[in-house]
């Protein structure tokens, strides 16, 4: 599978760049994963990346933040009634909304959290190589979020979390340690948090910003 981060906090050279998250993930099904704030950082960001947000087999939001779900509007014009998977409390003009309430299936090989806390979801990606974890801004806690994506998925580890850990807890990270082999804090995850996981494990860290593709 490939992850390619349309949009992170941290900027890249000749890509626009906000505060915000948004990535694209193809393997057996090609799906967004948020869809920052503004259509225009996704149109440009995919345009000069190489990759096309058209023909995508469905969305997902992690929750109902503006940084999450803003560009959305922009890619329900590229994918005509397009399945949006989200939590409870809002809606897109031009996208099919699917409330996720509870952690099940999405997809051959996609499980979600369910709303955590009613609010945020995670999604787990199997590939041949591991599961693949993706987050939004991590209000419910990420260990939290990872946890019930194990949990649904059956996995005894993730392979990866990818996504904002929103200023976590040593705590957190350490839960997450155990959880994972490899950790991409990014979005709101704060320099502390990347520093930590850094510093504690080197091995595990894996540094992702505005444009970075990651092959899983
Ligand atoms: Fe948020
Ligand atoms: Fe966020």
């Amino acid at each position: 599978m490939r992850l390619t981060i349309l949009n992170d906090n941290v900027p890249s050279k000749g890509l626009i760049n906000d505060w915000g998250w948004s990535v694209l993930a193809e393997g057996k099904h090609r799906f967004l994963f948020d869809a920052d704030t503004r259509g225009e950082v996704l149109a440009h960001n995919s345009k000069v990346l190489g990759v096309s947000l058209e023909n995508l087999d469905f969305a997902v939001l992690s929750h109902w933040h503006y940084d999450h779900y803003g560009g959305f509007e922009y890619i329900a014009g590229l994918n005509l009634r397009l399945r949006l998977y989200a939590p409870p409390g809002g809606k897109v003009r031009g996208l099919k909304i699917v409330e996720v309430h509870s952690a099940g299936k999405v997809a051959d090989g996609i499980w979600t959290s369910g709303a955590v806390d009613g609010f945020e979801q995670a999604v787990g990606v199997e590939t041949p190589s591991g599961l693949v974890v993706i987050v939004g801004c991590s209000h419910p806690g990420a260990d939290r979020l990872t946890k019930a994506i194990l949990e649904v998925s059956d996995y005894e580890k993730a392979l990866l979390v990818i996504g904002g850990f929103h200023y976590p807890s040593q705590r957190t990270l350490e839960r997450l340690a155990q959880m994972a082999e490899f950790i991409a804090p990014a979005h709101c995850s704060g320099d502390s948090a990347k520093a930590y996981v850094k510093g504690r494990y080197p091995e595990k860290f894996v540094e992702v910003r505005t444009g970075s593709v990651l092959e899983v």
